[in-house]
């Protein structure tokens, strides 16, 4: 009999927290209404009391995503639990997610607490959280590092305070599958309570939060908490894609299933990847633009023949249709429309019309319009305004070196800039710095073709930061300069609106 994994999605919360992943509120709900078409089972929102900007998020999703239980972040602190328990107001189904550290070094380093004194405050915490809501989630951070006999004791006294689900955190991605494994079935097997869920939370930083959640799922855990993409802290977090296909590929072994809509992981991802502007690596597992692709003659001879001889899985699985083109020069607004509410994106007019607008330009310049070619219009910069516009650029390149002139819009007044540079891009970025008189630091640039061909439109991913801040964007255009100083310019815009500061936490 097949058993149910519990899909945690962190995308908003431990996500949002990589560097230069941050949204704005209209940005993750819409990566919220993709979840909830994803069918996760709980979605956790954010961390109300890091910023006034994330209150608002998880208050916003709480109030329209239907479907999956909404989760909130919180300290083993009383306004931590009560701003999430605000936050979480008027969602149909709410989850307090209270959590504190769990290993000595944490405890002494960040938290400067005793054992006893955290585990007093935690049960505190849990028992305020259990007036909110009655489904309250408990986290010890650092787990695998911790004394295993306190994790028990810890564990057990959240239960007995109404704790229901008890998340187990590798938050360094120290462990490996045989470790966190026995660590599951250690705790499943000595923690005191009635019908608790065991929960897994594993970082990336030796490649293994895949592996150690199912480890960790055939030691007794039933809840998984991953992100879209893998994207997270440093290396990240476990995957959802990787996690629930692997189940779903490995049911004859594993015999655990999952609620999720497969064929909507394709368009979660991208959406993901055009909100963030963090690009997926093109071998990465399942959303890699690489894949389904077969490049060996053998192989493609195999596949040609029959698809199973190189494929594990149907691209249709995850939504992957091969890209058929449905769109045209002489598509209408409304086609438009209706195809990129099928990719998941539901626009409303003033929204549409920009997309139109920007729709049409492309397809001057491009024949065949792909459903990636598409998406690339749902950039969320295609939607802001108030910042610089790209109005013209003329770049001039050889071995001589190379110079841009460029003008810029903001507010209805032209800005204007000629700079030389050793290359083309290194020449508009000079001439965009000036234009704009930022001076940010250019932390990374990354080129890839959307779809193939020579008219193939040049997707650019620029990260800029500045005083700790790190800030990513990206563009598409067929011509890979102008993607090049867009994606600039989108980046400086978004830096220029970023005043939500994270506070920074020094313990409890
Ligand atoms: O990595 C971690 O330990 C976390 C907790 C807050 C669950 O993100
Ligand atoms: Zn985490």
């Amino acid at each position: 009999m097949e058993s149910k994994v519990i899909i945690f999605d962190t995308t908003l919360r431990d996500g949002e927290q990589c560097p230069g992943a941050s949204m704005n509120k209209a940005e993750k709900l819409k990566v919220a209404e993709q979840l909830a078409r994803l069918n996760v089972d709980v979605l956790e929102a954010g961390f109300p009391i890091s910023s006034p900007g994330d209150f608002e998020a998880v208050r916003e999703i709480s109030r329209t995503i239907k479907g999956p239980v909404i989760a909130a972040l919180a300290r083993i602190v009383e306004k931590d639990v009560d701003r999430a328990g605000e936050a979480l107001k008027s969602a149909a189904r709410r989850r307090i997610h209270v959590f504190t550290s769990a290993s000595d070094i944490h405890l002494e380093s960040i938290l400067r607490l005793s054992r006893q004194q955290n585990l007093e405050r935690s049960v505190k915490a849990v028992r305020l959280a259990r007036q909110w809501t009655p489904d309250v989630e408990f986290s010890g951070q650092d787990t695998v590092r911790a004394d295993r006999g306190y994790l028990v004791d810890l564990y057990s006294a959240a239960a007995a305070a109404g704790a229901t689900t008890l998340n187990v955190p590798d938050t360094v991605g120290y462990s490996v599958p045989e470790e966190f494994g026995e660590l599951i079935a250690h705790l499943v097997s000595r923690v005191k309570g009635e019908n608790l869920v065991f929960s897994v939370h594993c970082h990336n930083d030796l490649g293994l939060a895949v592996a150690n959640s199912l480890a960790a799922l055939k030691a007794g855990a039933r809840q998984v908490e991953c992100t879209i993409n893998g994207i997270g802290e440093r290396a990240g977090n476990c995957s959802l894609e990787e996690v629930v296909m692997a189940l779903k590929v490995r049911k004859d072994l594993l015999g655990l299933g999952t609620g999720v809509a497969t064929r909507e992981i394709t368009r979660a991802s991208r959406l993901v990847s055009t909100i963030t502007g963090i690009a997926v690596q093109p071998n990465k597992a399942i959303v890699g633009a690489n894949a389904f692709a077969h490049e060996s003659g053998i192989h493609q001879d195999g596949v040609f023949k029959n698809r199973q001889t190189y494929e594990i899985m149907e691209p249709s699985d995850i939504g992957l249709n091969d890209n058929v083109i449905k769109l045209g020069r002489r598509s209408g607004r409304h086609a438009l429309k209706k195809r990129l509410a099928q990719l998941g994106a539901q626009l409303d007019e003033p929204q549409l019309d920009r997309a139109y607008e920007a729709f049409v330009a492309l397809a001057d310049r491009k024949k065949d319009i792909y459903d990636d070619d598409l998406l690339t219009l749902l950039a969320p910069e295609s939607s802001e305004d108030g910042g610089f516009r790209l109005e013209e650029l003329a770049v001039t390149a050889g071995t001589h070196g190379s110079t841009a002139r460029i003008t810029l819009e903001k507010g209805g007044k032209q800005v204007k800039a000629l700079s030389e540079g050793t290359g083309p891009v290194d020449a508009i970025y000079r001439g965009l710095k000036e234009a704009t008189r930022t001076d940010y630091e250019l932390v990374s640039y990354a080129i890839q073709a959307i779809t193939s061909g020579t008219d193939a439109q040049g997707d650019v991913t620029v990260v800029l930061g500045h005083k700790g801040r790190r800030v990513s964007a990206r563009a598409a255009h067929t011509d890979v300069l102008v993607a090049s100083a867009e994606a600039y310019l989108f980046a400086v815009n978004r830096m220029a609106v970023l005043k939500d500061v994270r506070l920074e936490f020094k313990g409890v």
